[in-house]
């Protein structure tokens, strides 16, 4: 006998139907999310990614009814009948809750083993099992809701930018070195034992070469591959939207990145992005922030109490601070009532702990003015009338202190920031708080390799007003760096490029590159940057990122189909994994015997 599948095409998608499709003879396929007996009705909710429709198995259809007493969670089934209301009975709570299928043909596509975690919003399985049974948990509603949302967002992002004439282009997987700040992915060739190919940690290279190629404007979603240290923000392979464009000023791609993040909040989420976005300079966010991401959506910014102290305290933590020409940074809590001791002895020190920083000094303002505190004893009224003054504080107030070496202060204060910042209730998921960060330095020190490093790219200009600094005082450079950030977390970074290969090379070289290894690592570029190449300048946005943002998720996993764990491992697939003796002496590669 001919089956549903053959004789009947889906009338439509399981959480489509309505009241308005009462009457109609209605083919639907899915699997049983839930059964239940009632009246001697055989009731079974037929889900797919749309949502899920009643099906109505009567006693008075025996063949139906006995097929559908046989059916278990996760069955795949066809089923055809007649959509009706459900009268009196209506569901309102659900999409489809007005009608019901009266089922009078009903077949078994595909048996289910029991799944290991129910298939719905909400489950309580632990994280690595529904990892391991992935493509169940994708099932799931709130999943299945994530990737149908990284679709349309795809859609809308291609549209935007061939719109803005860029040219959609590939480039190659199987590459050399880029620099972008992580440790390779390697593969090794078979073909030349000994040598690798590294998966691009981004295409930066290949997209300036477009624009010398005269593409003019380019967009990618590609696939960027780090071994780094993973968190919550931070996948192993990842995608990027990634732009490139030739005769262009930071202003006008900002402006261009602007409408783009503006029409996909309004059309994903129907939030009007206020434009333009704020900017703020590197040292800006640092001073007053503490690092340079930060969450705007609420400010109870930090202060810098190292120079009113200076001479003034013998408070051992500060002059410690002192001692090593480090900073006393101070978050000062307007109203820090909420804040128990367990917090001030526990909690922010533990946090602070995670960025290095030895402890938390803290001091309450009573009503009367007078402090408490661990700092309190150590300070004269007057220094304290000056720091209240200068904080602009008052009664009510809790400060929290950490002296250290800046990067450390900083890092910790502005953790402190953001735990007080969530414990107040200051960081609404409704609110979206969009910022460039500009300015950055062109280098960083690196104490432990003694030598400076690109705190972007190799390949992002210096200021031009900053150029001739490069020769006398590195550490004071500005870039034509910026980042796009959105409530604290770095949704994007580029740069305007160096164009011309003489300031190409000498970056290089201020990195500590011989001229040997600028040749073997970098020749093909430096060379091209001589044929002609246009002023040109990018950016790239994190998608995942985007995405987890957009769907309110807490981790990358919940936006990436197939995601790693933290530990870099597909529990799925069980990989990375051994290989075969025989395949790694085709690649020339010996391991070790344990
Ligand atoms: P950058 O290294 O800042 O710049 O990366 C751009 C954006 O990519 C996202 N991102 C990540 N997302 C998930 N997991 C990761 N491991 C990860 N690393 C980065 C972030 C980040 O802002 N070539 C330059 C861009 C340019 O200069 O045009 C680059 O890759 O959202």
């Amino acid at each position: 006998m001919a089956t549903l599948l053959q004789t009947h095409s889906r009338t439509k998608m399981n959480g489509n139907f309505r009241g308005s499709d009462v009457g109609q003879e209605v083919t639907v396929f899915g699997w049983v999310q839930a059964y239940r007996h009632h009246g001697g009705v055989m009731f079974i909710d037929l889900r797919d990614r749309t949502g899920f429709v009643q099906l109505r198995c009567e006693t008075d259809r025996p063949i139906v009814h006995a097929i559908a007493m046989t059916v278990r969670p996760e069955w795949v089934i066809a089923a055809r009948g007649t959509m009706i209301s459900r009268g009196s009975n209506i569901n309102s709570k659900i999409p489809t809750g007005e009608v019901e299928i009266e089922v009078h043909q009903l077949e078994i596509l595909s048996e289910a083993l029991t799944p290991p975690f129910e298939i719905k919003d909400g489950v309580n399985a632990n994280e690595d099992l529904r990892l391991q049974y992935r493509y169940l948990d994708l099932r799931r509603p709130e999943l299945n809701r994530n990737f149908a949302l990284r679709s349309q967002i795809t859609q809308m992002t291609r549209q935007y930018f061939t719109a803005h004439d860029f040219l959609e282009l590939e480039t190659p997987i199987l590459t050399k070195s880029t620099p972008e700040g992580a440790r390779d992915y390697l593969v090794p060739s078979r073909v030349h034992p000994g040598q690798f190919y590294a998966l691009p940690q981004s295409p930066q290279q290949f997209k300036q070469l477009f624009m010398m190629a005269g593409m003019d404007r380019y967009m990618q979603i590609c696939r960027c591959f780090r071994d780094e240290d993973l968190r919550a923000d931070r996948q192993p392979e990842f995608t990027q939207l990634d732009l490139e464009m030739s005769f262009v000023s930071r202003e006008q791609l900002w402006e261009l990145l602007e409408g783009y993040a503006a029409q996909v909040w309004q059309q994903v989420l129907g939030v009007q992005v206020q434009l333009p976005i704020q900017r703020m300079s590197y040292q800006h966010a640092m001073d007053k922030y503490g690092c340079d991401k930060p969450d705007l959506r609420f400010d109870m910014p930090l202060f810098d109490a190292t120079e009113l102290l200076r001479g003034r305290t013998e408070f051992r933590p500060f002059v410690s601070a002192f001692e090593i020409r480090g900073m006393i940074k101070v978050l000062p809590i307007p109203d820090g009532s909420t804040f128990t001791r367990k917090d001030l002895d526990t909690l922010f020190p533990q946090e602070a702990a995670q960025h290095g920083a030895k402890g938390v000094a803290w001091a309450r303002i009573g009503e009367d003015g007078s402090w408490s505190g661990t700092v309190a004893k150590s300070l004269s009224d007057e220094l304290k009338a000056e720091l209240a003054a200068a904080m602009k504080v008052g009664p009510g107030a809790l400060l929290l202190w950490v002296a250290d070496k800046p990067s450390t202060a900083n890092a910790a204060c502005a953790r402190l920031r953001l735990v007080a910042g969530d414990r107040l209730g200051l960081l609404g998921k409704t609110n979206w708080a969009f910022l460039w960060v500009t300015d950055f330095p062109m280098f960083e020190y690196d104490d432990e390799e003694k030598r400076w490093v690109a705190m972007h790219h190799p390949f992002t200009s210096p200021r031009l007003d900053h150029m001739d600094k490069l020769d006398t005082d590195p550490g004071s450079v500005l870039a034509q760096a910026y980042d796009l950030v959105v409530n604290g977390i770095e949704l994007g970074g580029g740069s305007i490029r160096i164009h011309n290969s003489e300031v190409q090379a000498k970056v290089f070289s201020l990195l500590g590159l011989s001229d040997e290894d600028i040749r073997s690592k970098f020749g093909f570029f430096v060379d091209a940057l001589k044929y002609g190449t246009p002023p040109h300048g990018g950016i790239a946005l994190g998608v995942d990122r985007m995405l987890m943002l957009l769907a309110g998720a807490e981790s990358l996993r919940d936006v990436i189909a197939f995601p790693k764990t933290s530990r870099a491992t597909c529990l799925m697939t069980e990989s990375p994994s051994a290989v075969d003796d025989k395949q790694l002496r085709e690649l020339g590669i010996a391991l070790a015997k344990p």
